[in-house]
């Protein structure tokens, strides 16, 4: 899978893309991450990338000609899957999209930053808006590493343990159960005595129950769907 990452913050993607699972998902061949800097696509001298809104109101807009010439430049290139805006207006990220946008060849995925980017930009090329949660970031930056983090590690191949990502919370509508490791015993919280059965059936049935008590709990929502 190959994601270009279209930002005028770069810096902002590096660190969180840069290691552990992303990173090992590089390494093997698994994803190719591009991180584009729009002031590389600007039109003018100055690099400029934004500019004052029309109508006067606060805050600086991402402008059309940059982000343009990068998305077109791009699918000149290779077909996109789907070429996504982070954004609060978006759809809310949950994991059955991540799980789908796992199978996808090629996306594009652009962080705004400022005020927002000219509207034209969502017309021209966006084909879906994904928000991370209802608040707001100071850009499309962290949204775009939680997508792509969300993403590259349901890449078949990607998790040493095929079963892991399988096991994690909301994969099946359920909060994942507790997990403990070693010493057995720590001031005095003793590590279910269940878990150092060696019965797995048993083992199995425990945890399923616990993670239906879990999410019966902290998300009744989730069980609702
Ligand atoms: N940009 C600013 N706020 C955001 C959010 N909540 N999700 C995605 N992108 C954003």
């Amino acid at each position: 899978m190959r994601i270009d990452i279209i930002t005028a913050v770069p810096e902002l993607l590096e660190s969180p893309l840069g290691h552990s699972i992303v990173k090992r998902a590089k390494d093997k061949g698994l994803v190719e991450l591009v991180i584009h800097n729009l002031r590389d696509y600007s039109t003018n001298n100055y690099r400029q990338i934004d500019d004052a809104p029309y109508g006067g109101t606060s805050g600086m807009v991402l402008m059309i000609e940059p982000i343009d010439k990068c998305i077109s430049q791009l699918k000149n290139e290779r077909d996109y899957d789907e070429i996504i805006y982070m954004t609060p207006d978006g759809e809310t990220l949950n994991q059955q999209q991540a799980n789908k946008m796992s199978l996808f060849t090629n996306i594009i995925i652009l962080a705004g930053h400022y005020k927002g980017i000219d509207e034209r930009v969502r017309e021209l090329h966006i084909t879906k808006e994904i928000s991370i949660g209802d608040y707001v970031l100071s850009g499309g930056e962290l949204g775009a590493a939680v997508l792509t983090d969300s993403i590259v590690r349901l890449i078949p191949g990607v998790l040493g343990d095929e079963t892991s990502a399988l096991s994690d919370s909301f994969q099946d509508q359920l909060l994942a159960p507790p997990v403990y490791t070693r010493p057995a015993e720590y001031k005095g919280l003793v590590v279910p005595e269940v878990l150092r059965s060696g019965n797995f059936p048993k083992i199995d049935n425990w945890l399923q129950e616990q993670a239906l008590l879990r999410t019966k709990a902290r998300r009744p929502d989730l069980l609702d769907e």
